[in-house]
């Protein structure tokens, strides 16, 4: 049954910050009253003078590519230290990183990867450019993470690794992830590509799988316009990696500019500029991780006490997240039966940028197309790919997809003020539900 809200009771029940209650009481933006905010959130990336200078000094040296210049080592040797790895290879992107990771860990035709629907569509595409069979694990919509204990059932004879995505910079479950890895002799490249120093157990993500990949894209926590790269701890993977990525060419002794080639491999390399500007951006990333986690925390406990509203929740073994994304779920019952787009619409009209986020993944045509393809054909049988078909069943991913509403980072890097008015906002969409409804 829908429960409905009259604004007098349900201020009456609630009991936060005074700015967040007092926005209820008044008429809707959607319906032609003022918004809760006008003002914009922080800007990103953050540019100041200091890239301007790296990035000059880059130019003037003429020194533009990692084989020539110094600072492509540099950051590599930074966001080792940072990362706590012993070796970084940087990439031209985190889709990169991974797709060099399946390749120095041999993983392709005729494998099996299992993979969460709730993703960028990267963590899909590198399997798939391997001929490799994504097999979609559940997502827990509680932490949009991916539900660790249904990933054992999905495993097959074939089934060669497993991607876990640690979403919006909150680790997944990586102990009950690795003990099933570890039962099953299953790699690990843990897509890390949002997870910049968020940690489990007190050490960061990215160092638990064979690999851990990072995104350095312009929206990324840790940015230089697009960029990536991979930790591990293994020197003999991270010399296969670093071939793959410099076209078969040798990583220690040889040298970049020595032509003779031990495998197969791409250009994925960074270049001097790239590095630069992430040198500069990694100065403040400890400060401006720390923010976030402060206003995340701070929301948190304004939203908590919001009837129907769950901010997502974290795995006991995560001692970092750092928010990437901001995710909560709403019971729409506890919003007059509104539907997803109408709650995003009436935020946005309150000047609280929420979005949709993710849609379902393990449904999108284009896989199921490449599937049906040539290649997949003449490497699964028909059997194995209708398997595939008929085991493709995500509930708790629709589920998260029709509850989430997503913040960008950048809406926790301003005072705590901002968080007061996106839960004002919520509270009044809220407040008016059933009256927007009727509009
Ligand atoms: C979870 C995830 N994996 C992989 C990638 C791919 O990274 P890039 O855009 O740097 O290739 C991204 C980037 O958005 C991502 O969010």
């Amino acid at each position: 049954m829908k429960r409905q809200f009259t604004r007098r009771g349900f201020l009456s029940t609630t009991a936060a910050a005074p700015v967040v209650l007092q926005a209820a009481e008044e008429r809707p933006a959607i319906l032609g009253g003022k918004p809760v905010r006008t003002g914009r959130f922080p800007s990103w990336p953050v540019a100041e003078r200091k890239e301007e200078e790296a990035l000059a000094e880059v130019a003037r040296g003429r020194k533009w590519f990692r084989g020539s210049g110094k600072q492509v080592a540099a950051f590599e040797e930074a966001w080792a230290k940072m990362t706590g790895a012993k070796y970084c290879l940087a990439t031209s992107s985190g889709t990169a990183a991974l797709f060099t990771s399946l390749n120095a860990l041999g993983i392709g035709p005729g494998d099996e990867v299992l993979v969460p629907p709730f993703t960028f569509v990267a963590t899909i595409n590198v399997v798939l450019l391997q001929y490799a069979l994504p097999v979609f694990v559940d997502t827990d919509p509680e932490t949009c993470q991916m539900d660790a204990g249904t990933i054992e059932a999905a495993v097959r004879p074939r089934t060669a690794a497993i991607i876990p995505v640690h979403y919006g910079g909150n680790p997944a479950n990586l102990d009950e992830i690795l003990a099933i890895a570890r039962k099953r002799n299953l790699r690990v490249i843990e897509d890390a590509c949002q997870a910049h120093l968020a940690a489990w157990r007190g050490r960061n993500v990215g160092n638990y799988g064979e690999t851990g990949c990072f995104s350095f894209q312009e929206s990324k926590n840790l940015n230089c316009g697009d960029g990536g790269a991979i930790i591990t701890n293994d020197e003999a993977l991270m010399s296969r990696c670093y071939a793959f990525h410099n076209q078969g060419r040798r990583w220690k002794g040889g040298g970049d500019q020595e032509f003779s080639y031990g495998s197969a491999g791409c250009n994925l390399r960074l270049t001097e500029f790239q590095a630069a500007v992430l040198l500069s951006q990694m100065t403040r990333l400890e400060e401006q991780s720390r923010t976030r986690e402060q206003n995340a925390e701070y929301l948190d406990s304004l939203l908590r006490e919001i009837p129907g509203v769950r901010p997502q929740r974290r795995y006991a073994g995560c001692t970092r997240h750092n928010h990437h994304t901001y995710v909560f779920r709403f019971d729409k019952e506890q919003f007059a039966g509104m539907p997803k787009p109408m709650l995003l619409k009436a935020l946005n009209a309150e000047g609280i940028p929420g979005r949709a986020g993710y849609s379902p993944l393990n449904t999108v045509p284009f896989i199921k197309k490449a599937l049906e393809g040539r290649a997949y054909r003449s490497l699964f049988s028909k059997e194995r790919l209708a398997e595939w078909n008929e085991r493709n069943h995500c509930p708790g991913n629709e589920r998260l997809c029709r509850e989430s509403v997503v913040f960008s980072h950048q809406c926790l890097l301003g005072p705590r003020t901002d968080m007061e008015q996106i839960a004002a906002g919520v509270r009044k969409v809220q407040a008016h539900a059933a009256e927007m409804a009727r509009a």
